[in-house]
């Protein structure tokens, strides 16, 4: 499993970067741009390279966080898998791909791709001390037109970017990323009901032509849950100083509410149910909410049935369980 915190280099390479930036202009400008973001406004408010360090310093934890606890419920799907390319559309400072150089040693073709200068700059500014990194490609344009050049790539992954993209226009991105996959495309939104909406929209668009999910849902049928319910997950990080400076924060972690899913081009051979709460542990039972092959339930582990009590007491929210 791969740590949801930020790699010691790309740590070091932000605390660089902070050093000639002045903290609270850094906080200034991670507020102005989250409040952009709250109103419904996109990446487009950042346009300086002092933005884009703003924007890393505050998000770039947390959505390295969500990646990172997707990419690790993928491989205990699918511990076969072994990308060699990566594609990482939308990628901004490029934290889909910091998170996926972490978790696959496999991964020899980086290519980053986005339209944002500034974001782009940083990116390439962050990755240039790392030897895992240092010679990524990185292109610049809109998604759509540079997929249509884009090789295509074992692993794809967009991060937080389908917001971004017009209703009308989500589905024809999706369709580009799934035509530029060899084998899995992960898509990872904010957990809110709007971000989990547009995931599973694409999740049932893709399946229609052909994709198999291999996380979070155990089986390639109609989400079971029923508004105002909604799937995701959370991942707890460590706010470093900086981290807390400019987002104003009191407490040294912060929870990252996210959506996914990863889809494949093979079918998923391990169905395990997910655990889509944090579990009840009560003294006579634990209750836990599962998505199961056959749908949702609420099971039941009873204290007195000793050796699945003790297991069930060791699940998580987001966790797949036999
Ligand atoms: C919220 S940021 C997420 C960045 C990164 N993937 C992450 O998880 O931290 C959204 C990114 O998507 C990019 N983006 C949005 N719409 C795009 C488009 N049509 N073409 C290319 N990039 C786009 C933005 O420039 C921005 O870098």
């Amino acid at each position: 499993m791969t740590s949801p915190d930020l790699p010691a280099e790309l740590k070091a390479a932000l605390d660089g970067k902070l050093r000639g930036f002045s903290r609270s202009d850094a906080a200034a400008r991670a507020a102005a741009i989250s409040k952009t973001y709250r109103a419904g406004g996109n990446s487009g408010a950042i346009r300086s390279e002092a933005d884009a360090l703003a924007y890393a310093l505050a998000r770039m934890p947390a959505t390295y966080a969500a990646v990172t606890a997707s990419l690790n419920a993928l491989i205990e799907i699918r511990p076969d898998l072994v990308p060699k390319t990566l594609l990482d559309v939308g990628a901004g400072p490029g934290t889909a791909t910091w998170a996926a150089a972490e978790a696959f040693s496999s991964l020899q073709h980086l290519t980053l791709l986005d339209a944002n200068d500034a974001l782009r700059a940083l990116a390439l500014d962050l990755a240039r001390d790392s030897t895992r990194l240092r010679n990524v490609s990185y292109e610049r344009g809109e998604a759509r037109t540079a997929l249509a050049k884009a090789d295509a790539a074992d692993l794809v992954v967009a991060s937080y970017v389908i917001n971004e993209i017009g209703d009308a226009e989500q589905r024809a991105l999706a369709e580009l990323m799934w035509a530029r996959t060899n084998d899995t495309l992960l898509l990872v939104e904010p957990g809110t009901p709007a971000g989990y909406a547009r995931i599973i929209a694409l999740r049932d668009h893709l399946i229609a032509l052909g994709a198999h999910v291999a996380a979070p849902c155990p089986h390639d049928g109609p989400c079971p849950l029923q508004p105002p319910d909604w799937c995701h997950f959370s991942q707890r990080l460590q706010r470093s100083r900086a981290h807390m400076q400019v987002k104003g924060a009191e407490v040294p972690f912060e929870d990252e509410r996210f959506s996914y899913v990863a889809l494949t081009r093979a079918p998923v051979a391990q169905r395990r149910s997910r655990v889509l709460a944090q579990p009840d542990v009560g003294k006579v039972e634990i209750t836990a909410k599962l998505c199961t092959t056959e749908g949702l339930s609420v099971t039941r582990v009873p204290r007195r049935a000793k050796a699945d009590y003790a297991s069930a007491r060791r699940w998580r929210w987001g966790d797949a369980v036999s």
